[in-house]
């Protein structure tokens, strides 16, 4: 069985190294026993040097890995400060910072060069036709990825209309969505791609919903946010997930 994978994403929190510290201490005594399900920390970059003892992440990442690029990040950089992850085309990014599919696609191969592992998000905003979304934004961003390289990506589905809203997508609905991703990547990357690929569902998960996502839609886990700023809510999700 895949283990669960348990992702906090922080976004532009917490304000000081001290409250960042003390809520990844948290966390860390909290999940420290659980072996059967693995907790990524999603921090902002400044932060990333400081914590060890759990996978790490980025929130974002550069799609070049050297250059005259001010005030970038590169996926090697990351890669070599012992980060494992990097979040790749959250839909904040999609919207505040015009990231198209082609950028996305670019920094999930500049990521894989280097060892950098891809958490790809991907999710329909409200009145948009889902499959045709989904679909698009599958084809782009892993245009040009190799069966070889792309089971190293983690596919997280978010309904953009379900983040940061407290209304989470339905069970049913998620199950969907995921059924139909994996149907996508076994059209472009066959069978064994299709089972291996572990598909992560994000979108106002909390300590009381958590379980119903794990165990009743089919997701390898979870992309939190809000929830995952209050250590002991984020315990109860890495609970139920191990
Ligand atoms: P949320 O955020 O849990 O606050 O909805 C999820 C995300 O943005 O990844």
């Amino acid at each position: 069985m895949k283990k669960k994978l348990i992702v906090a994403n922080w976004k532009l929190n917490p304000t000081s190294q001290r409250e960042a510290e003390r809520l990844f201490e948290s966390i860390r005594k909290g999940v420290e026993k659980i072996k059967n399900a693995e907790t990524v920390i999603c921090p902002p970059f400044i932060y990333l040097l400081l914590f060890n003892g759990l996978s790490l992440g980025a929130q974002d990442v550069f799609c070049e890995n050297e250059g005259a690029f001010t005030g970038e990040i590169s996926p090697e950089m990351l890669k070599n400060a012992g980060v494992k992850y990097a979040i790749i085309g959250h839909s904040e990014r999609r919207k505040h910072f015009k990231e198209t599919d082609e950028i996305i696609n670019k920094k999930i191969k500049k990521s894989l060069n280097v060892g950098l592992k891809p958490i790809f998000c991907i999710g329909e905003n409200t009145g948009e036709n889902k499959t045709v979304v989904l679909e698009n934004q599958i084809e782009k961003g892993l245009e040009g990825v190799s069966a070889k390289d792309f089971v190293k990506i983690i596919i997280a589905y978010e309904p953009v209309w379900a983040i940061g809203t407290g209304h989470n997508c339905s069970i049913d609905a998620t199950m969907g969505s995921i059924l139909l991703i994996k149907k996508m990547i076994l059209r472009l990357y066959g069978k064994k791609s299709a089972s291996a690929v572990r598909v992560i569902y994000g979108g106002s998960v909390d300590g009381e919903n958590a379980g119903l996502y794990l165990k009743e839609t089919g997701a390898d886990g979870l992309l939190v946010g809000s929830a995952s700023l209050n250590a002991e809510e984020f315990m109860k999700i890495v609970m139920v997930a191990s």
